[in-house]
Parts: C-alpha cells; structure tokens; sequence
C-alpha cells in the first residue's frame, strides 16, 4: 500500500493547492491523509473544506487543537473520515481512530495531542496503548504537537509496533525522516500546505507587528506562493519499506522531490 500524509492544509490558498495538485498526483497511492485542522478559514475544519479536500482525493482527514474552532465540525463527527485527537477530554464528540480498507488490506489511522507547551489533553500514551490493545491493521499516528523532543520521544516509545509516526502542528517541515530501529517510520513534522511565504499560513505583516509590539493586530490568511508539504510511504506487510518527504510548490511545472530515505 502506498500512503501520502499531506501536511496541515492551512485556509483557502492550502484547500485549493490540495484540489488543483492532488488530482494530478493521487493515481500513484492507494491512500491519502490529510490534517485539516486549519482547512477553514486557519480555524478548525468545516463542511465545504471538508468536503473539497475529500472531493480532491483524501480519504481521510485528521485534526489537532484547533479541532474545535469551527462550530461546524460538530455536524462531521459522525463522519469516519474524520478523525479528531483520539486524547481529547472523554466529552469530545467523534471518533480519534479510525480503521480503513484499502484493497484487501487495511490501515488504522489515529490523532494524538502532545501535551509539551500545548493545551491539556488525556495521556497520548495511554490513549495510544488502549487502540494497540486491540489494533488490527498497520497504525498511522498523526502526533500533533509542539515539541520536538516530545515528538520523538514519544516515537522511540512505540517504535516496532506502529507503523508510522509523522508529525503534525509546527506548519514546518523537519528533515529527519527516518526508519527507527524497530521499523516505525517517524518525521518529527511534516510542515504545511499553505502559502510559503508566510507566518505559519498567517499574514507576516500583522504577525510581526503582534510579536514586535506585543499590542493585538488582525492577523488573516496570507497570500501568494503556495506550498504541499507531504511524506509518501510503501507499506509491507505492516512495515514501511520506503518513505520520501514531497513538497510541491504551486509556482513550479512539477513537484521537487526534497530528500528519500531508505530501509
Ligand atoms: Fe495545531
């Protein structure tokens, strides 16, 4: 099976990259993930930017911190395709698991919050643990977090018994994709789908005017170049046999391969 994991589409420019590139591309996997935490508007998720990113070719979307900015996504959580953080507070509606076919094979995605500079949230550890219990299909963890340390440690932790571990949350890519000692494949981010020149997806003009000053400011959607930020991986067997970092950017023919690594 061959998956993509598209990092956080960020408003409409990353909506939009997602519905005019993925089509060109979504022929070569069995399987596409997206974190659309930030789809709508930078904020939360709701039912047209759910749609349009299922509409481009997602099979499944997951969420973070900001699962909840939108009201709207409170209409989607019926939906399996949608998979909010699985350590949200027990009042969460939702599911932060889900299970797939994908041909004769299978695949369970889960959503975790880290907890290192993040908001409170249940122990992704325990949380994680209750899926494994009774996983069975290859588990993709999308660990949405802050911290890099927490990221990585928490990988090392389950390596041998999850398939993948990426990143979500930083909107910046990481280059220490890598196959750790028991198998796993782990990206500490695997950064943005929205526009390259910008403060996480946001204006850079008002976002530096918040941080130099400290005095508020509007901060919106920022315009211009847009980039996909992606990891694609061959899974075997419940084992990832080859994974690549994408990124394409909007203002290039064809998508750049960025770095490979290899079993
Ligand atoms: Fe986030």
């Amino acid at each position: 099976m061959r998956v993509l994991f598209i990092g956080d589409v960020f408003g409409k420019p990353g909506r939009n990259l997602v519905s005019s590139h993925l089509p060109k591309i979504k022929s070569n996997f069995d399987f596409i993930i997206a974190n659309g935490e930030n789809a709508a508007g930078g904020h939360g998720i709701n039912k047209d930017s759910f749609e349009a990113l299922l509409k481009a070719g997602v099979h499944c979307i997951t969420l973070g911190n900001h699962a909840w900015d939108n009201r709207e996504v409170l209409q989607l959580t019926d939906d399996p395709r949608l998979i909010r953080p699985l350590n949200a507070y027990k009042e969460a509606p939702g599911r932060g698991s889900g299970t797939f076919t994908v041909g004769d094979e299978k695949i369970t995605v889960v959503n975790l919050l880290g907890r290192v500079f993040m908001q409170p949230c249940e122990n992704p550890y325990d949380a994680l643990e209750n899926v494994l219990e009774t996983a069975d299909a290859p588990v993709f963890v999308d660990f949405h977090a802050e911290a890099t340390s927490e990221k990585t440690c928490f990988a090392y932790h389950f390596d041998g018994r999850i398939a993948a571990c990426i990143g979500t949350h930083t909107h910046v890519a990481t280059a220490d994709t890598r196959i750790l000692p028991n198998g796993t494949l782990f990206q500490c981010d695997v950064g943005m789908t929205g526009v390259l020149h910008s403060s996480i997806g946001m204006g850079l003009e008002a976002s530096t005017y918040k941080l130099r000053t400290g005095l508020p400011m509007k901060v919106e959607v920022a315009t211009g170049a847009v980039q996909l930020s992606a990891v694609a991986f061959d899974l075997e067997h419940g084992k990832v046999t080859r994974a690549v970092r994408y990124s394409y950017l909007e203002t290039q023919e064809s998508g750049i391969y960025q770095g490979e690594v290899f079993v």
